[in-house]
């Protein structure tokens, strides 16, 4: 299994409403964390963070040349999925909203933030940018939208990298600081994907200690 994989299988069991993905990048991720969440609800919202067609090559992670899409075409993706899941049969039927954020989440989670008055998110998967700043900034707005009993994905946490890397990229540093912290419970999952390097990467499931 992958380790999205293992995220949408997380967040088919819990009851969530609100998704918070940093890094939409092309939105199948966002059509496929929805429906997971719909299996215990009816109604969900999406938010995807994303420089879509403003990304420039310095932007890409390490190794990566693939572009994300761009903000209309993710926009179509994501409104064919809602028209489809709410034209099904009424005990089928599921409602789908959405919004996307353009630009860099240094403006664009604080806007938002700002501008929703408080909003709150059941689950959030920060992948977006995997600099360690980047993650670090990403961690701290989100973690303060994160709804009671909710969970946050980090990903990118790198199995036996060299610390020059990890002085860099992932979130291997940001997790070392919350395992210090007694309010945040941190798991890394037991599920890796393999980087070229045959080395795993996963993601790492925070939650809020009761
Ligand atoms: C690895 S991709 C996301 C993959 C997606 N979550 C999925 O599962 O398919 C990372 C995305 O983060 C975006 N990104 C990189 N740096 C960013 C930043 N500082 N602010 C907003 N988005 C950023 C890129 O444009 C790219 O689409």
């Amino acid at each position: 299994m992958s380790r999205l994989r293992h995220l949408h299988e997380t967040i088919a069991g819990m009851d969530c409403r609100t998704i918070i993905e940093i890094g939409a990048f092309s939105g199948h991720n966002a059509c496929r964390l929805a429906k997971a969440a719909f299996r215990r609800n009816r109604s969900v919202c999406y938010h995807g963070f994303d420089l879509f067609e403003s990304c420039r090559p310095e932007d890409l992670n390490p190794g990566s040349t693939r572009q994300p899409q761009t903000r209309a075409e993710v926009a179509a993706r994501l409104q064919s999925f809602g028209e489809e899941v709410g034209r099904r049969p009424l005990w089928l039927r599921r409602d789908f909203r959405f919004e996307l954020h353009q630009g860099y989440t240094e403006e664009t989670l604080p806007a938002f933030r700002a501008a929703s008055g408080g909003a709150r998110a059941d689950f959030i998967f920060i992948d977006g940018g995997h600099q360690v700043e980047t993650i670090a900034h990403d961690w701290r707005w989100c973690s303060e939208m994160l709804s009671p009993g909710g969970v946050i994905f980090l990903d990118d946490y790198y199995d036996a990298a060299d610390p020059a890397t990890l002085a860099e990229f992932g979130c291997n540093q940001l997790v070392e600081t919350l395992r210090q912290t007694p309010e945040w419970e941190v798991a890394v999952q037991p599920t890796a994907d393999l980087n070229k390097k045959g080395r795993g990467i996963r993601v790492v499931k925070v939650q809020r200690r009761a």
